[in-house]
């Protein structure tokens, strides 16, 4: 079938942490006039809760728990960006922080948490074409997307970039630091027992080191039009 003939078309785009996904997602569901949902957002909202809730990442049944209770919706804005909201409060600056990201891979593998947030995701991918970015989307959430992508970088690049978003919401952590902690985070993500990060075998993937945002964006959309 053409691509114009599509009715609704998924992409997914996959990858380790740093590698551009949120940004390159957000740009080709703008670029194509789908929705974006940022996959990762959500694991970091729960992971907020824990940590609001004095709760330890650890504690599988109180986990379990507050998962049932967490009220977390997406919105999305009118420059397409995501907007998160945890029990009706604004949380999209909140977890981006680097309490966050230090546990939020030991939140994401728990059952209990990627059935709910797993059903969720494909719940509002159901109400048309959209763009989702995260770790399990083409093997898991979305396995019969039309359009799989998996983006990587070195680890040097993706620290780099991670570093300018930091210094950017004004958090100080040394590029060392932030090297080992994305380190450790991919590689628990790699070992998540219910939804690896893992290319998906029918998955395109792109090295984004040496390309601009604009060039990967343009790939992808390009992608998005063969027959
Ligand atoms: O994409 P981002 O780096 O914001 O994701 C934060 C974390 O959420 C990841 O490190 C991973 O632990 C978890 N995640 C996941 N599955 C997804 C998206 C994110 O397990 N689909």
């Amino acid at each position: 079938m053409k691509s114009a003939e599509r009715l609704c078309m998924h992409i997914s785009i996959d990858g380790p942490a740093g590698a551009g996904k949120s940004t390159v997602a957000r740009l080709v569901a703008q670029r194509l006039g789908y929705t974006y949902l940022d996959t990762g957002a959500m694991y970091r909202a729960i992971a907020l809760a824990v940590l609001q809730a004095h709760i330890s990442s650890h504690d599988a049944p109180a986990i379990a728990e507050l998962i049932k209770k967490c009220d977390l919706q997406i919105k999305t804005e009118i420059d397409g960006t995501n907007k998160i909201y945890l029990d009706g409060k604004d949380v999209s600056a909140d977890i981006r922080q680097q309490a966050i990201s230090a546990i939020v891979s030991d939140v994401a593998n728990y059952k209990t948490v990627r059935d709910v947030l797993v059903d969720k995701q494909r719940q509002m991918a159901s109400h048309g074409s959209a763009v989702l970015d995260g770790r399990d989307i083409g093997t898991v959430v979305l396995p019969d997307a039309e359009l799989k992508i998996f983006l990587i970088a070195s680890l040097a690049v993706r620290a780099k970039r991670r570093n300018a978003d930091l210094q950017q919401s004004g958090e100080k952590v040394s590029p060392e630091q932030l090297a080992k902690a994305i380190e450790e985070r991919d590689s628990k993500d790699a070992k998540n027992t219910y939804g690896p990060m893992r290319a998906a075998d029918d998955a395109i993937i792109i090295n984004t080191d040496n390309m601009t945002i604009n060039q990967v964006v343009q790939k992808i959309v390009d992608l998005s039009k063969r027959p």
